[in-house]
């Protein structure tokens, strides 16, 4: 680990991660009905409230949740909070109707229009990147089994200390983060570096609960993908490799059978076929 990197802090990375969704994601759901905002909210609260009857939640603790409440705005660490213990539900319910990939969570990380790296690609990596270097295949198809030529392969992923360029200082801008493009057989060749397992920020408010819990912090290894084609739903997804000791009680819960890796030994490094199946939008 280099010393620029130790500096990596839960409230800078969170702060990225909260500036990011900021300027991105947020649509609004202005729309809304009051009736579901309604809905929503106060089944909500009645679960919070059913949870401090059944366990008879004292003032201590009622305060020591306001207080982490407040640590957790103020270490910017909202998007990390969600993408870790709620998005796999919200992913699970969204994608439910699928008949291909079904995907996983997006987590904090993701940041759009990665250098465009064509059908065949090496993704941006320092001089001497560490990390075994991964060769990844894979074609893709509608969920009728013609390719789609053309769809983007967005990639994304930590380095082998389990940073990730943009939320983690020192790193440059788009290291490990680039998009491909399938070729006419809906093809795509991706020259990366394996990822380490990933340690969501322990010095910020998520830190303090996992601590105070007696839970670990971990994610295992992970690769992220956003895969897209005209006319088909987009497809978000993570792909784990198999023996990693976080597969089975991954802090975010997005680990899923299908989504593991067959990484053969090749000269020099690793190879990996892996394909995706994208559901034609429904009208
Ligand atoms: C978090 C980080 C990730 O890399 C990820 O995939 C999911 C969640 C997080 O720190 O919240
Ligand atoms: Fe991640």
């Amino acid at each position: 680990m280099t010393a620029i990197q130790e500096t990596a802090t839960a409230a800078a990375s969170g702060a990225n991660a909260t500036e990011r969704f900021k300027s991105d994601k947020f649509a609004g759901v202005a729309g809304t009905p009051p009736e579901r905002v309604s809905l929503l909210a106060r089944e909500v609260l009645e679960a919070v409230h059913g949870t401090i009857r059944k366990h008879k939640v004292t003032y201590d603790e009622y305060n020591a949740l306001k207080a982490w409440l407040i640590g957790v705005g103020e270490d910017g660490e909202w998007p990390l909070f969600l993408d870790v213990w709620v998005e796999h539900v919200v992913e699970e319910v969204a994608t439910e109707h699928r008949e291909g990939n079904k995907g996983t969570i997006e987590g904090p990380y993701y940041v759009p229009d990665a250098p465009e790296r064509g059908a065949r690609g090496s993704v941006p990596m320092r001089d001497g990147e560490p990390g075994t270097p991964l060769t990844w295949t894979g074609q893709v198809t509608s969920t009728d089994g013609s390719p789609l030529a053309g769809a983007k392969v967005e990639l994304w992923h930590a380095d082998a200390d389990g940073f990730y360029s943009q939320f983690a200082p020192g790193i440059p801008e788009w290291n490990l983060r680039a998009s491909f493009t399938a070729d006419d057989s809906g093809r795509f060749e991706i020259h990366t570096v394996r990822p380490a397992p990933y340690q969501i920020p322990t010095d910020g408010a998520c830190g303090k609960l996992i601590a105070a819990a007696g839970w670990h912090a971990w994610r295992p290894a992970h690769l992220h993908v956003k895969v897209s084609a005209p006319g088909h739903e987009l497809l978000t997804a993570q792909l784990y490799f198999p023996g990693d000791e976080h597969n089975d009680d991954d802090i975010a819960s997005a680990v899923k059978p299908e989504l593991l890796l067959d990484p053969r030994s090749v000269d020099g490094g690793e190879a990996i076929e892996y394909g995706f199946v994208l559901d034609p939008e429904r009208s």
